[in-house]
């Protein structure tokens, strides 16, 4: 038996990710470690959305370089989107790099491993225009309520920042009943909700030359499954969030009335900038036939501050979506410019670092009065939470759960558990949760 310690940045697809590649090393002797100290094999999934994020990539693999003079037999292995993007840079920066693997090279980690234990300095990049068949394998899930299922994977967009295209490919999506089944065993297995996953999950479906096979009526048959769950998906992409979706999730009860719209600026010439395919007024409407169909609805949002040649006019334009649309809560980014990306080119339109993080202070500052605005709507108001886990203090127990709108909720009770599902009357609203009691 060997250990192996996992480090996962980045979004919810390289955290699933990662509990993929621990259920495939689980076949060949590998057992997961907290403990990176003992670990025989090193794995860092990393993520490349700003230069932070990869930063951060560089500066681990240095720390596990060192450690790796002293205690050769160690075997360090890099994925993720850093991995996809800079294998040249990482063998040059790095290379006591045992093994560097792709997003799209995960199940080739059989063999890959194999090679790795032989000695051998391994690298595998490759696009594959199909997403390997995932029950094959275990999957070692993280300890939680909520289970994570990736649905699609890729993007066809190009937003002009972004650099998920080049590092996660096209879409690809995976077919129903492989996901069906994937859903059935985590329901055995006692998870009481499943998130499904795509960098936009409301195009599932379109590579799939059927016309049958949509988000829409993927969430009508994850419903109709036998059991006490509940279903969420991220992240949706404005335009194509399409009447019939709006339909599903008012049709099925184990569907949250929840939705993750990032919008990226409040301004029609940036989004245009952007390569986003909506305006300003077509967002607008979008979240307007929302918030009508479902009262209680969060909706939830990602804005980035200091786009090149973003005017300080154009800015304002964002703070003021943020506030007439009444978003329920947004993460907020200064915008880092990416390599391969076409904005990442306009180097004569970048603004000043500290415009930037100006912005990005002021977007926070509505954020938070925003959030603050939703989470005092629901004083008063009796909600639908599932408890995550509980937290002991002075002998008083607080159970922490969040509610079918992905509020987060903190409530007190001796009597409701880890995994239930409970009513409570909301009685104090802050910023970033609401408290109160069950009812
Ligand atoms: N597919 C989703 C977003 C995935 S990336 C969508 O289309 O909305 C997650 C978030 O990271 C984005 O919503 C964006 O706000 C932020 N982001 C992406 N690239 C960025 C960059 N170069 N600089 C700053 N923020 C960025
Ligand atoms: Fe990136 Fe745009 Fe694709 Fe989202 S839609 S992953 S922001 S390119
Ligand atoms: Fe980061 Fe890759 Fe996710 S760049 S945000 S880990 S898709």
């Amino acid at each position: 038996m060997k250990n192996v310690y996992i480090e996962t940045l980045g979004c919810q697809m390289n955290k699933s990710d990662s509990e993929r590649i621990a259920g495939i090393l689980s076949h060949f002797g590998y057992i997961e470690t907290n403990n990176e100290k003992n670990a025989d094999l090193l794995i860092i999934n990393t993520c490349s959305i700003r230069q932070l994020s990869a930063d951060k990539a560089y500066s681990q693999l240095g720390v596990w370089g060192k450690r790796k003079k002293t205690n050769p037999e160690i075997k360090i292995a890099i994925c993720g989107c850093v991995a996809q993007q800079d294998k040249e840079k990482i063998k040059k920066r790095a290379p006591y790099i045992d093994l560097i693997f792709g997003t799209h090279n995960i199940y080739e980690l059989p063999e890959l491993i194999k090679r790795v234990e032989n000695g051998e300095k391994v690298c595998s990049i490759t696009n594959k225009p199909y997403i390997a068949d995932q029950n094959n394998f275990k999957i070692i899930r993280k300890p939680s309520v909520n289970a994570w299922i990736p649905i699609i994977e890729g993007c066809n967009n190009f937003c002009t920042y972004c650099v998920v295209p080049f590092t996660r490919g096209r879409e690809r999506s995976r077919n129903p009943e492989e996901i069906l089944k994937e859903a059935q065993n985590i329901i055995k297995e006692g998870f009481k909700e499943i998130t499904l996953l795509g960098q936009n999950v409301d195009s599932y479906g379109k590579d799939l030359n059927d016309n049958n096979i949509t988000l829409a009526n993927l969430l009508r048959k994850m419903n109709s499954l036998e059991g006490d769950f509940r279903i969420r998906f991220v992240t949706s992409y404005p335009s194509d969030i399409t009447d019939d979706l709006i339909d599903a999730v008012g049709e099925c009860e184990k569907v949250c009335k929840y939705f993750h719209i990032p919008m990226q600026s409040g301004n029609s010439r940036i989004l245009k900038e952007m390569n986003r395919h909506y305006t300003k007024e077509q967002y607008y409407e979008i979240v307007s036939k929302i918030r009508s169909r479902f009262p209680d609805v969060a909706i939830t949002s990602d804005f980035i501050a200091g786009f090149p040649g973003e005017t300080e006019e154009e800015f304002q334009d964002t703070l003021n979506a943020i506030e007439e649309l009444k978003l329920d809560y947004s993460n907020t980014a200064a915008y880092s410019p990416r390599e391969f990306t076409k904005a990442g080119k306009m180097i004569d339109k970048f603004l000043p670092e500290e415009v930037k993080y100006e912005r990005l202070e002021r977007l926070n500052e509505k954020n938070r009065e925003m959030c603050l605005k939703s989470n005092e709507k629901f004083i008063n108001k009796k909600m639908r939470v599932l408890v995550e886990n509980k937290t002991e203090k002075n002998g008083k127990i607080t159970l922490n759960s969040r509610a079918d709108n992905n509020k987060i909720v903190h409530f007190e009770s001796d009597k409701i558990n880890i995994g239930d599902f409970a009513y409570v009357k909301v009685t104090k609203a802050q910023t970033w949760c609401l408290y109160g009691e069950p009812v």
